[in-house]
């Protein structure tokens, strides 16, 4: 005999009704086939019934009530508490998890896929931003080094990774340029000091930068390598690459959802992403699929940056060139924050191609201003979940050496 998921049903086990208790306990060993953690770990067990003739009825919320994988869960849980005895029928309802559940879920697998991860050279203290988008042009290698920019004049060690292999453009944007050197088979990042504008008297900036662009002499030679390396190669700077101490690591990702984005889920599964978006509404469908790709790897979204904003004429006179509401869009279709509308700014594109970005030529620009309001933010609104290990290795750290100077 078949019950409709097609798992068979075996005689009911002879024996009194178990208690709701005892088939919590069986539930913990149904997993979820998304998240890989037990449904009841989860939190996706409501509610369970058993009557006094060994009638169970268990009510699974899942993260979205039309979850397809909702009939294996179904079965999962029939066949593990048919297992107890006494068990005469087992009845699975769904339910939808609340926002509250939804956040705590995913809090407990991003903890899980922690866990799970092989360490890299990145340290547990650095912050990760990911820096992402639906589609290309749209402002991605802009934002992530103004926002490099922005945070090292703040003081702070800021990694850039240009993961975007076969379009890189960081070297150029900040001005780097030279061949990475290495010692004892590690490689050595590319830096560049930056004034700390926030505290003149303090400790300057400093920015960690590492690209194909410093292994390959052209573009059309990073082409050729297309494919052959291309996953390999983030995973190397991942790996091989000498870090060190950093506060933050920013990561400019190709446009899209494909394998490096993946990869680096896998390999640094405490990245927050930031997703950037023009102000054109039909730019945010393209977007949304990064925020699903960002679920399914239970990335955070940290905010979203809507680039090419109205541009502000120096009259003060505002022009949405590109069209409006499609940050604020994304934003509450993916429940992120807006974090930061970026004016289009002819002088940000020129900055780019003379190496000096914006937020630190023309920090008082409309544009600069704005890189400068999200490094801020980021540093002070938006800090990292409590959950990571990092926040309180860091803390830690700090009253180490706070204790030491005194
Ligand atoms: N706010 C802005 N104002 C004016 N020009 C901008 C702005 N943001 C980006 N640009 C320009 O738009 C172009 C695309 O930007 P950028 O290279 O940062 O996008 P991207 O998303 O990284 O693109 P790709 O997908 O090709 O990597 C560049 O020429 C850049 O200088
Ligand atoms: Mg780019």
């Amino acid at each position: 005999m078949e019950d409709d998921s097609g798992a068979a049903i075996h005689a009911p086990l002879a024996g009194p009704a178990p208690s709701p208790d005892d088939v919590r306990r069986m539930l913990a060993g149904v997993i979820d086939p998304e998240l890989h953690l037990s449904i009841v770990e989860l939190g996706m067990v409501d509610d369970v019934e058993v009557s006094p003739d060994g009638k169970v009825k268990v009510k699974v919320a899942l993260t979205t009530a039309g979850c397809p994988l909702r009939g294996q869960i179904k079965s999962e849980v029939q066949s593990k508490v048919r297992g107890l005895p006494g068990v005469t029928e087992v009845d699975v309802e769904y339910g939808e998890m609340t926002q509250e559940q939804k956040a705590t879920a995913m809090q407990r697998a991003r903890w899980q896929a922690r866990e799970d991860a092989e360490p890299t050279e990145v340290l547990a203290t650095t912050r990760v931003l990911a820096v992402a988008s639906g589609k290309g042009g749209v402002g991605k290698s802009s934002v992530t080094v103004n926002l490099a920019a922005a945070l090292a004049s703040r003081g702070l060690t800021v990694g850039v990774l240009d993961a975007d292999i076969w379009g890189f453009s960081v070297p150029r944007m900040l001005g780097v340029e030279g061949r990475l050197g290495g010692a004892e088979g590690k490689i050595h990042p590319n830096t560049v000091e930056v004034p700390n504008t926030l505290d003149t008297n303090g400790p300057a900036g400093l920015l960690k930068v590492v690209s194909m662009g410093f292994l390959v002499d052209d573009e059309g030679t990073a082409l050729m390598w297309r494919g052959l390396i291309l996953t390999k190669a983030v995973e190397q700077f991942l790996n091989d690459v000498r870090w060190g101490e950093m506060d933050y690591l920013l990561i400019d990702l190709p446009p899209g959802t494909g394998d490096i984005q993946m990869g680096l889920a896998r390999m640094l599964p405490q990245s927050e992403l930031l997703v950037v978006t023009t102000p054109a509404v039909a730019a945010q469908r393209v977007a949304v699929r990064v925020a699903d790709m960002a679920r399914r790897s239970y990335l955070k979204v940290v905010g979203v940056v809507e680039n090419m904003s109205e541009f502000v004429a120096p009259s003060g006179e505002r022009f949405a060139v590109f069209g409006e509401g499609g940050g604020k869009a994304l934003a509450d279709e993916i429940s992120a924050p807006l974090v930061a509308q970026i004016p289009l700014e002819p002088s940000l594109s020129e900055g780019s191609d003379t190496g000096r970005p914006i937020a630190l030529s023309a920090p008082d620009s409309p544009a600069g201003v704005a890189f400068h309001e999200l490094a801020a933010q980021l540093v002070d609104d938006l800090a990292p979940p409590i959950e990571m290990a990092g926040c309180t290795a860091r803390i830690l750290e700090l009253a180490d050496q706070a204790a030491a100077k005194t």
